[in-house]
């Protein structure tokens, strides 16, 4: 069931939405299928909303590091990362940490605000976003998936056709359940400008009561440069921070947007994002 759309783009459809050939059908049963505990945690976004940096935060906050960054929680929807199976999760260090990039309605471990799991979703402006995936999915040093240009990309995720599908739709649906008990909603701009408030915010949802000085260490490395710099937050295959991120900034997204392009986003964005009281800080 693996496609290939245009600019040598593959995806596959799973629930009805377009997902990375990475998302197997194994993977993401298991995601939905997983018991969930109250000491879990799990970290979701869109991609591109800063997923690595919370990822980061929350190993920090609850001290759970594994070797690397990445093997310190878990991606059970993806079928290249570590671990894959159940039997391997059960012997994770607590509190177990997952990542997951799907939208509400494809959680992990079912019916988010029914489930005693904690979730964290972090969300950023689309504009950033877009740009930031542009980046990340035409870059060949790590052979991303598309290879196509800008206008072309910038149009299939206004129409929903990149990996994770619909922006508006991920974002509305987890917005949408906000207020609930276990759920915390972020964003990457607030993060970026307020950063101790949003940790402190952070250290609460989980119940952490973290001491002053620690906190101090946390917030002292976390900024983009001292990850950046700490071999830790290296990616598998690839270890350079720097060819998968840009500047870790708002508004890179200036660099790619036209006028034009920038005028019929921001009336799709109205139009979209409406009636939801949901705000987003774009430069
Ligand atoms: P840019 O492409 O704008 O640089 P994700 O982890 O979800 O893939 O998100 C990647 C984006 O988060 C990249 O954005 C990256 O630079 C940014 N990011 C990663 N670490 C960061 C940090 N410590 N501070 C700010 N932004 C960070």
């Amino acid at each position: 069931d693996l496609q290939i759309g245009e600019h040598g783009y593959k995806y596959r459809i799973v629930d009805g939405r377009v997902m990375p050939p990475y998302i197997t059908p194994r993977c993401y049963g298991l995601s939905r299928r997983i018991e969930t505990r109250p000491t879990d945690i799990c970290f979701v976004s869109y991609p591109k909303s800063g997923t690595t940096w919370l990822s980061y935060i929350i190993v920090l906050l609850t001290g759970n590091a594994g070797p690397s960054l990445e093997r310190s929680f878990c991606w059970l929807e993806s079928s290249w990362t570590h671990p894959i199976n159940e039997d391997e999760l059960g012997s994770d260090p607590k509190p177990r940490l997952f990542k997951s990039h799907m939208p509400y309605d494809m959680a992990l471990g079912g019916v988010p605000h029914q489930s005693p799991c904690k979730y964290i979703y972090i969300a950023r402006n689309p504009k950033d976003v877009c740009s930031s995936y542009y980046y990340f999915e035409s870059n060949k040093s790590w052979s991303g998936f598309y290879d196509g240009g800008w206008d072309h990309w910038l149009q299939m995720f206004q129409d929903g056709k990149v990996h994770r599908g619909d922006w508006f739709h991920h974002v509305l649906s987890w917005w949408e359940y906000r207020d609930a008990d276990n759920i915390l909603f972020l964003h990457y701009e607030h993060l970026k400008r307020n950063t101790r408030a949003e940790l402190e915010k952070i250290a609460k949802f989980l119940g952490l009561d973290i001491p002053l000085e620690r906190m101090d260490e946390i917030e002292g490395s976390i900024g983009f440069s001292a990850m950046k710099n700490t071999e830790f937050s290296a990616m598998k295959g690839v270890k350079e921070f720097g060819k998968f991120f840009r500047k870790g900034e708002i508004g890179s997204w200036k660099e790619y947007f036209t006028v034009a392009q920038n005028d019929r986003f921001d009336a799709l964005y109205q139009q979209r994002v409406d009636s939801s009281g949901i705000d987003f800080i774009f430069e």
